[in-house]
Parts: C-alpha cells; structure tokens; sequence
C-alpha cells in the first residue's frame, strides 16, 4: 500500500515540492496500521523513523517519575512526529500511542538523508514543523505558567481545536475529551477543570455533553485565555 498523494499534499513535509519529488518520496515511505489502544513507539525506544500521519489519531504522552501521564499533544492526519530522534539520532523522547485505528507512513533516516539531499526544501520543512512546535511550547509555558486556571482551560481547548481534535459540528467544534483530561492539558486539578468548564459553559463559551465538549464560541474563549473575561 503506497501513501495516497492526496495525504502527502496535505502534510506541511511536503510544502512547496513538486510532483515529482513528492512521488520520489511517496516511494520511500512505508505504511503501518495501527489498531485503537496499540503503542507506535515509547519513549526511550532507539527511534529510526519519523511518521506522517494518514488517518487516525495518535496521543504523544510522558510518563512523570510518579507515573502520572502527561499528554503533550494529539496528532492527525497529515501531522509529522517522530522527527526529533530522526535527526538527532537519540531516544525516543516520547510515548505515542493510537487513540483510534490509524495509519501512517514511516520514512526511515537512512532514506530521509539520501531524500534531503535530493530536496533540500524536506529538511527546511522539517524545520518549520520543529520550530512551530517550540514557539507553540514557549507559548505553553507562558500561559502555563502566569495565567490562572480559567486561562489555561482555555488555551487547552483552543489548542485542542488548532490541531483538529475533534470535529465541526452544527453546534461548534466538538471534542471528545474527558474532565480529567482537560486538567491534565491544563495542568489544573480535575475538580479545577469541571469548575471551570461549567463557568465557561454558564457564559456561553462551551456546552459539555457526553464526554464532550463544544466549543460555541472560540472568540468568546480567547478573551477568556486573554485574561479578558
Ligand atoms: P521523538 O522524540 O522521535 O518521539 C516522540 C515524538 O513526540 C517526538 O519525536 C515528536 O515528534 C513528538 N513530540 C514530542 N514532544 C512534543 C510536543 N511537545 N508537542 C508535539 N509533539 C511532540
């Protein structure tokens, strides 16, 4: 099964190259299923690919010396991860696992390095992706660590909804995620998390509904992140 191009147009890996390396690369790669609840990798692993992301959903999570999990973040289709023990050639830094069924394409170091000589343009977007991901993680750290848990439910939300997780609706963007779950992105408590979730649904900035939240109203939500409301 080789990759659709279709996914490979949509993945910013791919931005900016023409078709004939995109079809170069798409014979580079190599596809894995994955069932809902199955390990990709954990962290510590020797890591030898980075993946590209067809369908499905992948949550990357660190385990804390207590065992508590932290989520750092939910991937989907079209999305890169694994990328950072590809080109440093360390551990995985990582645990990532398949939320729901998934595939996605694995490019091997040895390829990537042959393929990134052939088109620079991979490695600059490879780039891109890192350095998107730290300025998202400098803005986490801020709001993480000054804004009070109002702000900080917000952002989780919101960022949930940047990367997709979830779906539109009629009613908003929904997301399946738990109460605890919002705390853990967050960094509140849960009984924190519901608290604040039920402010935000009384102001008209959410509903929450069998495991869900919806998001009626992002603007209204980014004030809140702001400190506004
Ligand atoms: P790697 O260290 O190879 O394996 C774990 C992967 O998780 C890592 O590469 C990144 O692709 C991804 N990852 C690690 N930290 C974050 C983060 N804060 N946000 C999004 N993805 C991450």
């Amino acid at each position: 099964m080789l990759a659709d191009t279709k996914i490979l147009h949509r993945s910013p890996l791919f931005d900016g190259l023409n078709e004939d390396a995109i079809e170069t690369i798409r014979q580079a790669l190599q596809p894995r299923r994955y069932p809902a609840g199955s390990l990709i990798f954990e962290s510590g692993e020797i890591g030898e690919a980075l993946y590209i992301v067809e369908s499905g959903k992948i949550k990357i999570f660190r385990q804390s010396f207590g065992g508590k999990a932290k989520v750092l973040a939910y991937v989907h289709a079209g999305d890169v991860f694994g990328e950072m023990s590809l080109v440093e050639d360390r551990p995985r830094s990582a645990t990532a696992l398949a939320v729901a069924p998934t595939v996605v394409h694995a490019l091997y170091r040895d390829l990537y390095l042959q393929l990134i000589r052939r088109f620079p343009r991979l490695a600059h977007n490879l780039a891109r992706i890192i350095a998107a991901r730290l300025r998202e993680m400098n803005d986490e750290v801020v709001i993480l660590s000054f804004e009070e848990s109002k702000s900080r439910i917000a952002y989780a939300l919101l960022k949930l909804q940047r990367h997709q997780h979830g779906k539109a609706t009629p009613r908003g963007w929904a997301i399946p995620v738990a109460h605890h779950e919002v705390a853990n992105l967050a960094g509140t408590s849960r009984e924190t998390a519901t608290r604040v979730l039920h402010a935000l649904r009384d102001m008209g900035a959410i509903e929450t509904q069998n495991g869900e939240v919806i998001i009626r109203d992002a603007l209204l939500l980014e004030e809140v992140l702001y400190g506004l409301r």
